[in-house]
Order: C-alpha cells, then sequence, then structure tokens
C-alpha cells in the first residue's frame, strides 16, 4: 500500500491536528502512533510492572489488547485499552512522560511495530508520530516533518489546557516540552529527526489552515 503521508516532529507541534485533518481531506485511514505508546504506558502503569524488567515490558508490549474506534461525527479517535475507553487518561503529562521513557527501549519498539504498521490499509495512511518516516513506514511517498519553537509549543499546550478547563504554569510546561524533546531526540533506537526525504514545515508563525495548505500541496502534486 504506497497511499501513505507520514508526520513527524516533537510533542506539542500539531501533528496530531494537522494528520487528523488531513486524513478527513483524503478520505485516509489515521495513526496516532503516540497513543499507541501511551496506551502501552497506561498498561505498564496499572499493572505496576517494574519498568527496568525488560523482559515483562515486552510482554505487555506483545499482548496489548488495544482497539481505535472513529467517531463518526467527529472523527476523533476513542482508544479502548483491555476492552476500557481510556481516550483521556492517555493524554495526561504523566502518562505522556512514562510513554517517552519507555519508548527508549529497543525491543518495546519492535514490539509495537507490527501494530502501527497494520494500519496502512487502503485507500490510504496519514500517521503521525516520531519515526513514521525513517523506521515505520520509510516506503512512504510523502513525509513532512513539523517543527516550531519550544516557546511557541508550551503556549499551545496552555492554551489547550485553558480549553479543557485545566491550568498549568507556563514555566512548568515549557520545562517539560524542552525534556520530552531532549529525550526523543537522544535516544540510541528512532530517534526523532526527519527523514532524508521529508519536507520539513516551521510552524512558530503559521495557523493550521496554513499548515494544511503547504502539506495538501504536497500530497496532490506527488
Ligand atoms: O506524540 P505523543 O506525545 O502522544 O507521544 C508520546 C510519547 O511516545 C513521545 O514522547 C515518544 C513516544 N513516541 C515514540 O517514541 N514514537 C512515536 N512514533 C510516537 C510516540
Amino acid at each position: 500500500m504506497n497511499n501513505i503521508l507520514t508526520i513527524d516532529g516533537p510533542s506539542g507541534v500539531g501533528k496530531g491536528t494537522v494528520a487528523r485533518i488531513m486524513a478527513q481531506k483524503l478520505g485516509w485511514n489515521l495513526l496516532d502512533s503516540g497513543a499507541i505508546y501511551r496506551a502501552f504506558a497506561l498498561a505498564i502503569d496499572e499493572r505496576e510492572i517494574d519498568i527496568s524488567d525488560e523482559n515483562a515490558l515486552v510482554e505487555v508490549a506483545n499482548g496489548l489488547d488495544l482497539e481505535f474506534k472513529i467517531q463518526p461525527e467527529s472523527q476523533l479517535v476513542s482508544v479502548f485499552l483491555d476492552g476500557e475507553e481510556v481516550s483521556k487518561t492517555l493524554r495526561t503529562q504523566q502518562t505522556g512522560e512514562l510513554a517517552s521513557r519507555l519508548a527508549t527501549v529497543k525491543n518495546i519498539r519492535l514490539a509495537l511495530l507490527k501494530r502501527q504498521r497494520e494500519f496502512a490499509q487502503p485507500p490510504g495512511l496519514v500517521a503521525d508520530g516520531r519515526d513514521m518516516g525513517t523506521v515505520v513506514f520509510v516506503q512512504a511517498p510523502v513525509k513532512i516533518f513539523l517543527t516550531a519553537d519550544a516557546a511557541e509549543r508550551a503556549n499551545r499546550r496552555l492554551k489547550q489546557l485553558q480549553q479543557q478547563g485545566s491550568k498549568g504554569i507556563i514555566s512548568q510546561i515549557l520545562a517539560e516540552v524542552k525534556a520530552r524533546d531532549e529525550r526523543d531526540c537522544s535516544r540510541k533506537y528512532s530517534p526523532l529527526k526527519p527523514a532524508k526525504d521529508a519536507v520539513t514545515i516551521d510552524t512558530t508563525e503559521l495557523s493550521i489552515d496554513e499548515v494544511i495548505f503547504q502539506v495538501n500541496k504536497l500530497v496532490t502534486n506527488n
């Protein structure tokens, strides 16, 4: 299956929103690979698995009972772990943090690879994450790498929290964004970096509509 659009980039850059809108526009399937890492982290946390026990971690990764369901009206994806809806719990800072830690382990990444590749079904796939273009879907004909200043990403995260009725402290959010960047970029296996054939778009000064316009142009010109 060759109709694959990969969208990689750091946390808070807006990949999720861009990927969802593009999947809707193209009528393609959507893979939020971060949600797989987050659901795995949640499973580890709930089962109180010792995170230094690699064999136990890989066993959970291999047997993860995970299901994604698209809500027809909003096109938002609901995630079910062991039959229970976890879409909201997945998005917490704590789960993201643990996901980022566990994602540094090579055998965990390998265990979750097949599950991600299964999303490549006709008529096409929009895949968002950190290593979609470099590892998981190297054959994708269009690869996008989104970037934005850390301060701007922290601001976007704060706004998102406020829209959800939560509060946040900008200096703390910025520190978390930077710590996550550092870990995701410096890990040995599948570090966050643009694929050689990716087009990088700096979204610091761009609206979502402007980003979509550029991505859409790249897809339709392909
Ligand atoms: O995109 P996100 O914030 O939901 O991802 C959570 C963490 O999962 C991220 O900090 C690193 C890890 N991750 C990864 O290593 N590879 C991916 N393709 C997606 C996410």
